[in-house]
């Protein structure tokens, strides 16, 4: 291979993007996203990397992800612009062996650093490589709009967002079984988001961060997209009910919880208390 576009994960990592920015999740620079790249696919462009480059500090400490490679996109970068310029809007970075530094060795070509989120992605990574035995390898932060205005709307609590969001479609509980976690608004791209979200990581794939967003993860890219997918889809069907004059008749607890046994879903009936 010669070209780095030409691996299979990076024309995803790119596609991927474009579908984020033809969904509207990402006006102007709002978003970011992360793939931890596999061993074999590192190895396939591993000659094209350029080791050069400085080390710089994350900001904390990752010790289970050291010496792995990260595809992300850059700060400050428009999804708009990354099928058409994918090199000068995301990158590829190795973290050292200390899980303390990381260098850009590919991409960003005309300058840039990674989004300002990378400290977030890289201690959510951790945790979920973790927990999933290394199967988790995606993640992606956007701007939904209908689950922003959810974050005006609604006590900012776990299960209330879990609850409402899971009785728009049927299909939700079955898609993310463990419920949503919401942190309060914070600063965004600052230690303490990151750690906020890192708790609730240990138990949900999703969490929504108030007044901005919405943060996913999932062993491939179509987990991830679909996860926010599902959950801005519902949200927007909650939206237009809310605006209809409310919910006239509902989903029960007992018709969620039938949803698990067919399924084969861990449907954690504590989010229903
Ligand atoms: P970056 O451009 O640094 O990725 O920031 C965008 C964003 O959405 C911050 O939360
Ligand atoms: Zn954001």
């Amino acid at each position: 291979m010669d070209n780095v576009l030409d691996l299979k994960v990076v024309k995803l990592f790119v596609d991927t993007c474009h579908q984020s920015w033809l969904k509207g999740w990402n006006e102007r620079n709002g978003g970011n996203m992360s793939y931890r790249m596999k061993e074999e696919e590192v190895a396939q462009i591993r000659h094209l990397f350029d080791f050069s480059g400085e080390w710089r500090p994350i900001g904390l400490t990752v010790e289970n992800l050291a010496g792995e490679f990260f595809t992300v996109t850059g700060s400050g970068k428009y999804y708009k612009n990354v099928l058409r310029e994918p090199e000068n809007n995301i990158c590829i970075v190795q973290i050292d062996e200390k899980g303390e530094n990381y260098k850009i060795v590919w991409g960003l070509c005309e300058g840039g650093v990674p989004t300002s989120e990378f400290p977030t992605h890289l201690l959510n990574h951790s945790i979920k490589k973790e927990k999933t035995n290394g199967a988790y390898r995606v993640i992606m932060h956007a701007h939904p709009a209908n689950t922003i205005a959810l974050t005006f709307l609604l006590p900012l609590e776990d299960k209330v967002f879990t609850r409402e969001i899971w009785e728009m479609i049927t299909e939700c509980p079955i898609v993310f079984p463990a419920g949503i976690g919401v942190v309060p608004w914070m600063v965004c791209g600052s230690s303490d988001i990151a750690y906020a979200t890192g708790e609730k990581i240990k138990q949900f794939d999703a969490v929504i961060w108030s007044h901005h967003g919405i943060f996913c993860c999932g062993q491939d890219f179509d987990v991830a997209f679909g996860l926010m997918d599902t959950i801005e889809k519902s949200a927007e069907i909650l939206i237009k009910v809310m605006s209809c004059g409310g919910k006239k008749q509902f989903i029960t607890r007992e018709q969620i919880l039938a949803l698990a046994e067919p399924y084969n879903v861990p449907i954690d009936p504590g989010m229903l208390d």
